[in-house]
């Protein structure tokens, strides 16, 4: 006689979920809706994440992607992917009351960007093509970046010059994968800038690592996460890579009872953009398969906050 094997213990991976890019970005679009009342106009979802997007909807947030879908006079929110030069100037052109939710850590990037094009650089940018950050970042410049997704786009890019050219990369990318492709860089291209500090940032770091000390105790890896989330997706590869399979829901609902069967201990993380009211909802679903309990892993502590752009105070 078989017996089936059902979940016992869920793993929390630390940390996990909101990152602070996040957290000011839906904080600005909340304080926008007190202070000014709806609708509240928002280009691209403010972060990819369902739930956080229908909740937003509720409460008066509209998302558009196109300027012409904003009324005259409106107040407009940039989402956290940041935007384009040429979105900033024709939104500022058109009056509308704009409250930029860019992480600071995108707008870092673009800063860099800006600051090195006068000095006569060229860029090669390591990135996901049509993700919104990566159009935002390319956009700072009329010409002169150049995305590569993988090692084999390296060997096509087409650079004007080689003497003074530099990397810049999507926050939001495998840590693995970008190093891979930035070596083979520099193995093209020597003298090529590398940023300083990388540019994928630290809530897409710590959230990797954690997943890499979790998977190899754990059968299985559940990672919350929308299917437009970067950093949600890569998560889960991390596990995959490391031979643990692994799941992407959305919500608790998209959970399918036959991935437990025979798996004890259930790995569960969230991307930076899931609420933890999702992993909430995953954890009392998996209880109600089986797990009796749930252990949180160690992990880094974040204690990363950005500050709110001016103007959103009720006072002010
Ligand atoms: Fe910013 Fe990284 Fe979060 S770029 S929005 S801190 S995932």
């Amino acid at each position: 006689m078989t017996t089936t094997v059902l979940p016992q213990e869920i793993l929390l991976a630390e940390p996990r979920g909101f990152c602070a890019g996040v957290d000011r970005a839906i904080e600005i679009v909340e304080k926008a809706l007190a202070k000014f009342g709806r609708p509240i106009y928002v280009r691209h979802e403010i972060v990819h994440n369902t739930y956080v997007v229908n909740d937003l909807k509720e409460r008066g947030a509209i998302f558009i992607e196109e300027l012409d879908d904003v009324p005259p006079g409106a107040t407009l929110v940039f989402s956290a992917h940041g935007v384009s030069q040429a979105i900033q100037k024709e939104a500022a052109r058109r009056g509308f009351q704009i409250f930029d939710a860019t992480c600071p850590l995108v707008t870092k990037v673009h800063v860099e960007v800006a600051k090195l094009h006068k000095e006569g650089y060229e860029f090669i940018m390591i990135g996901h093509k049509g993700h919104p950050e990566v159009e935002g970042t390319m956009g700072q410049l009329d010409s002169g970046i150049h995305l590569v997704e993988d090692v084999a786009d390296v060997a096509k890019v087409q650079p004007s010059q080689t003497a003074k050219l530099a990397v810049v990369t999507q926050t939001t990318l495998s840590v693995d994968d970008a190093s891979e492709i930035s070596a083979a860089v520099k193995a093209r291209f020597p003298n090529v800038r590398e940023p300083k500090q990388q540019d994928i940032c630290y809530a897409t770091q710590n959230r990797q690592d954690a997943v890499k000390v979790m998977s190899p105790q754990v059968d299985i890896v559940i990672v919350v996460g929308s299917p437009t989330s970067s950093n949600s997706n890569r998560l889960r590869e991390v596990a995959k890579k490391l031979g643990t399979e692994s799941y992407m829901v959305d919500n608790a609902e998209e959970l399918k009872a036959e991935w437990f069967e025979g798996r004890s201990r259930v790995g569960l993380t969230a991307g930076a953009s899931a609420p933890e009211i999702l992993v909430k909802a995953v954890i009392d679903r998996i209880k109600a398969l089986g797990a009796v309990s749930v252990r949180k892993m160690d992990g880094i502590e974040e204690t990363v906050k950005f500050p709110l752009p001016k103007g959103l105070k009720l006072e002010e």
